[in-house]
């Protein structure tokens, strides 16, 4: 096999060039290549200075993720490193596309750092749970200083180049089309510099201060996450101790990182997004259909939210509602929210103007005429969304795809009221639909491959992770939070209150519990509307006004900034129905909670894959982590089931009388 890397002679610089599609991603043959290549430049005697660059998209994008947990071949990373900086011949790395982890960490070990001007740097190995195990934690706060060190190690964002001269990380910005020539000048320009500039010989002062500081400012984001705080606590060890004992406690870290379920949960969720984008049966080389001029029916939140994507990634959106006034509001809405975000800071105000310059509200449905794709967001009834459809059919060109947001309903029945089933798709967003990430695209019995993958695609491009579902009440996410809830009512029934319910889900790492989810939702969302017909404790508080944070009351009691406290009116109603229906109340454990609305979850997502629903399990942690929040450190419901183990969960659903999935009780979950 031939090597990944190869050396160009320009003179007396030797240039190490790697070429491993599609990041460079620093596997085995790369590390020996490299090994190989600064070995070559050290002996040959010719040589002054060496450049280590790589071809493709980017420099190296951090170390082979699909190596860890299999035993290491030689030379490991950290060792590699340290070669690099040992080299009594200075080296340059020309730094192109993303310098990540491992990536980034090779270029820390260079001697000196010169990047384009569009390049980033980063370590985000926090991201999978993981720290940068190759000197990364020792060398970036010497070069950088502990504050951008914290910032770069525990919150994992990559900088950019102009970000990163500024603090030092990078020598020179070079031309963005001349890198390896101005990189090759510049070695010319440092070869007989002396002494070589080595980062692992810098020192940095503690600073507990900006220590301290950071780990508040950040404690509602680290939240349940083990890395962040080793992270924290390499970067403080550097300021403590010599490199060559940092970078031990480094090592000992990672492994013990590695060797964890977070970082397992954290990396499997990795492959899974990028999994998820991939439909077994639609070949990756499909002809996508070319959508120019998106058309969204609908301007309230989510039609509005949907509409911000598409505005945002600079693709034009005609959005269509029956009333001036309905229109104005939505279009109000829009930009309201896109100027909130430039005075936040991360959009220009020419942004806000071409972004609100590409919409166009409209009352004439007519006007969809055009449009390459049409999102109809307007309320949960069937009889709506198949007149919508028959009048889609009617005006739209051919080859436009058509696409509802609905929830819940079924794809193939509203399909069916067009001549062109094909064309039609699920493009289910959540909400705040301009900010959650997940789209779970819902393929109908005659959905044409090519409209799945123009869907998938365009997802990409909005920036969204999309997993695509079968049709099925609730398709993936919705269906599997029916038996949560379900059991939630039970258990306040039986004894437990919202506020344990939500404590438990809080505390495994949930945004938020149903109730409190039920109260941001709306209580009254799907509620017949009689206030004389009571049948549960939802109709109750919502036959009372009591619809959640909009009315500051719903389950819990809200003050004007949102802050709920436990309701002793819904306590009351909790009692008298408790009372009514004759039901034995008793102590509810933590654990029962989690065996009675998590477990349940894992069952629903299981039967949903043996019903072919949903193309994988992976997917259906997707759908959970990008939808819900579910936290990312458990790896989705499905991961989390099999890290507990799935006789747990059988023992668990089996102790309270589901009825369980076969693959679930077999283990034969994919
Ligand atoms: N190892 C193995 N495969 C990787 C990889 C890595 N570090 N990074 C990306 N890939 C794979 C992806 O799985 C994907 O494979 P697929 O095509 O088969 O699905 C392919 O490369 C392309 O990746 P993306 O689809 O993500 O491409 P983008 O252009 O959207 O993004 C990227 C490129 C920004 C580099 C992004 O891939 C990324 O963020 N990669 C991970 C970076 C990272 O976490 N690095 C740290 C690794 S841990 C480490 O270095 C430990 C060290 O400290 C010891």
């Amino acid at each position: 096999m031939t090597s990944p890397i190869r050396t160009e002679r320009h003179g007396e610089v030797l240039v190490i060039i790697s070429d491993n599609p599609p990041v460079n991603a620093l596997g085995a043959a790369v590390r020996q290549g490299l090994e190989a290549a600064i070995k070559e430049g050290v002996a040959d005697a010719s040589v002054e200075a060496m450049v280590i660059r790589c071809d493709g998209r980017t420099f190296f994008a951090g170390a082979d993720i699909t190596e860890f947990g299999k035993p290491m071949q030689e030379p490991a990373l950290p060792m590699l490193v340290d070669m690099i900086e040992a080299s009594d011949k200075p080296v340059v790395a020309a730094i192109h596309g993303t310098a990540l982890g491992g990536g980034c960490e090779v270029a820390l070990a260079c001697h000196y750092r010169v990047a384009a001007p569009s390049a980033k740097l980063g370590t985000p190995e926090v991201k999978l749970g993981l720290l940068p195990g190759a000197g990364g934690t020792q060398r970036l706060p010497r070069i950088a200083g502990v504050g951008l060190a914290l910032e770069m190690t525990a919150k994992g964002d990559p900088i950019p180049a102009r970000k990163a001269a500024d603090a030092g990380l990078v020598d020179k910005l070079v031309g963005e089309d001349s890198l390896e020539a101005d990189a090759i000048a510049f070695a010319r320009g440092i070869k007989a510099a002396r002494p070589i500039p080595r980062a692992s010989q810098r020192e940095v002062r503690p600073d507990p201060d900006a220590v301290a500081a950071f780990t508040k400012e950040n404690s509602r984001r680290f939240r349940g996450f083990d890395a962040p705080a080793a992270n924290i606590a390499c970067v403080v060890k550097a300021t403590e101790l010599p490199y060559a004992e940092g970078v031990q406690f480094e090592r000992a870290e990672f492994m013990r990182l590695m060797m964890g379920v977070q970082s397992a949960a954290q990396r499997h969720i990795f492959f899974a997004e990028r999994q998820a984008a991939k439909i077994d049966d639609v070949p990756a080389d499909t002809q996508l259909r070319p959508i120019r001029h998106v058309g969204v029916i609908g301007a309230g939140t989510m039609g509005g939210g949907i509409s911000m994507n598409f505005l945002s990634a600079g693709i034009p959106v005609t959005i269509v509602e029956m009333a001036q006034e309905a229109l104005d509001r939505g279009a109000g809405t829009i930009r309201k929210n896109y100027e909130a975000t430039a005075a936040k800071g991360r959009m220009k105000p020419e942004q806000v103007e071409a972004a609100m310059g590409a919409l166009i509200p409209t009352l004439d449905f007519d006007a969809l005429a055009e449009c390459d794709l049409i999102i109809e967001a307007v309320y949960e009834s069937m009889d709506v969304k198949k007149e919508i459809f028959t009048r889609l059919d009617a005006i739209c060109k051919p080859g436009a795809i058509l696409a509802s947001n609905t929830s819940y309903l079924d794809i193939d029945e509203i399909a069916a009221t067009t001549k062109r089933p094909e064309d039609v798709v699920g493009m289910h967003f959540f909400s705040p639909a301009n900010v959650m990430k997940l789209l779970e695209v819902v393929r109908g019995a005659r959905t044409a491959p090519d409209v799945l993958a123009t869907v998938m695609d365009l997802a990409k491009k909005i920036r969204k992770v999309a997993v695509v579902a079968g049709v099925t009440y609730g398709f993936i996410g919705n269906r599997m939070l029916m038996p949560r809830q379900v059991e939630a009512n039970k258990l306040l029934m039986e004894g437990a209150t919202p506020e344990q319910i939500d404590r438990v889900h809080v505390a495994f790492g949930m945004p938020m519990g149903p109730f409190q989810m039920s109260d941001l939702a709306g209580v009254d969302i799907g509620w017949h509307r009689d206030p004389s017909r009571i049948e549960n404790i939802r109709d109750a508080l919502a036959a009372e006004g009591r619809w959640g944070q909009k009315k500051q009351a719903g389950f819990y009691d809200y003050d004007e900034k949102r802050q709920p406290t436990p309701s002793p009116r819904v306590a009351e109603i909790i009692e008298d129905f408790r009372r009514k229906s004759g039901s034995t109340v008793r102590e509810i454990s933590d654990e029962e909670i989690v065996e009675r609305t998590l477990y349940p979850m894992v069952n629903e997502g299981a039967l949903i894959l043996e019903e072919g629903k949903a193309q994988r399990a992976s997917d259906v942690d997707v759908v959970w982590i990008y939808g819900y929040g579910w936290p990312v450190y458990r790896g989705g419901p499905m991961f989390w089931a099999k890290s507990e183990g799935y006789d747990k969960v059988v023992a668990g659903l089996d102790k309270h009388g589901f009825k369980v999935a076969q693959s679930l009780r077999d283990g034969t979950i994919r």
